[in-house]
């Protein structure tokens, strides 16, 4: 099978396109034949080695799939042949990656795709939803007609943040880098967008929330705390996804005499069980309309190093020219 994968960390162009032998199947694994697969910083991360994780060798590189059953393991349970399924937290821990014509997946990180769904958005949803998730129910507890903000309101995280916090009836406030990203906002549900580029973010976030704000979903990795706490209303919580080198400075006596609550969380530590159950939501709000992936980019699996440059110039360089996730499809 073709397969695109590293034999160590390094820039882009270390990543190579070529045939790999298909996976032997374990008994809890599933064979998949991918349809598609998205991108996500973190790939970018562990390529370049600056998030060091054990790595099989080869490494195929990736974490979100989608695709058709092709065979499984002798102790599958939930699937078979010929059904539609779609994952994510592959290619971390030691596991195998997602970037192939075939992944063999343990089936307790797999999901079924509803019929209305295709791979493209299947793979676009993956990690970024159930990121989403844990952070704005497991974690934050979110209430009908409480106020969130979060940053990036067309990125992989922050759009379905968006419309996750719409879902359940709260008002969203986000920010997007020009007016057509905060035009695509405004259609994903949220009240308020604003130009981050052109616009004093403090004052905007104010204005709309008085109060401050019940949420505080931070998805950049410099973050402005003393901003984020001086924003957040009483028992304000305040959720943290990014920035491992990240020390910004942190307003002590603004938290606490508001009884506010912080959680930092990476999604590849959720158990099975948290992971299911934010993708049993995510199909339901797939299938009823009230979430959608956006897409920026189509590419082929052949193109994973362009995949990577354009993910890296986004994350690490600003340069602001994606929407969205980039697939792949094989
Ligand atoms: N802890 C976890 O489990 C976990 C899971 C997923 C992701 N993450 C991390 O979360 C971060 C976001 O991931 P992602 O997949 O959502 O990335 P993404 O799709 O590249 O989105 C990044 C967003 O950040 C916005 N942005 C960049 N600089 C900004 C600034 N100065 N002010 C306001 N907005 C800004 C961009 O907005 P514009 O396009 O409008 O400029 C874009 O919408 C990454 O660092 C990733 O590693 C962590």
């Amino acid at each position: 099978m073709k397969a695109a994968y590293i034999d160590h960390p390094g820039p882009p162009e270390v990543i190579r396109y070529d045939d790999l032998p298909v996976p032997q199947l374990k008994e809890t694994e599933v064979l998949v034949r991918v349809g598609a697969v998205s991108v996500n910083p973190i790939d970018t991360y562990i390529r370049a080695g600056t998030v060091q994780m054990p790595l099989p060798k080869p490494y195929i590189l990736g974490c979100d799939v989608a695709g058709t059953v092709e065979a499984v393991g002798a102790r599958v349970t939930r699937f078979k042949p010929g059904d539609r399924v779609w994952g994510s937290n592959q290619g971390l821990l030691g596991r195998q990656g997602t970037f192939a014509e075939y992944a063999a997946v343990d089936e307790c990180w797999l999901y079924p795709t509803p019929a209305t769904v295709s791979d493209r958005e299947a793979a676009a949803i993956a990690l970024v939803g159930i990121t989403a998730y844990l952070g704005l129910f497991r974690d934050a507890n979110l209430r009908p007609n409480e106020t969130v903000f979060v940053h990036g309101g067309t990125g992989g995280v922050g759009s379905c943040v968006v419309q996750m916090a719409k879902a359940v009836g709260a008002r969203v406030i986000t920010t997007a880098g020009n007016e057509e990203k905060a035009d695509l906002c405004r259609q994903l549900g949220a009240d308020v967008v604003i130009n981050y580029k052109q616009e004093n973010e403090a004052e905007a976030i104010r204005r709309f929330a008085p109060e401050g704000v019940n949420v505080w979903f931070e998805t950049l990795r410099e973050q402005n705390l003393e901003m984020a706490v001086s924003l957040l209303a009483m028992r304000g919580r305040l959720v943290l996804i990014a920035g491992r080198q990240s020390k910004p400075k942190f307003p002590v006596g603004s938290f606490y005499v508001k009884d506010c609550k912080a959680f930092g969380f990476a999604m590849f530590n959720a158990p099975p069980e948290e992971q299911q159950r934010a993708a049993e939501q995510i199909n339901q709000w797939l299938k009823n309309g009230k979430l959608r992936p956006v897409i920026g980019r189509v590419l082929r699996l052949s193109q994973a190093v362009e995949a990577h440059r354009l993910q890296e110039q986004n994350t690490l360089g600003g340069a602001g020219n994606l929407v969205g996730k980039i697939v792949l499809e094989p």
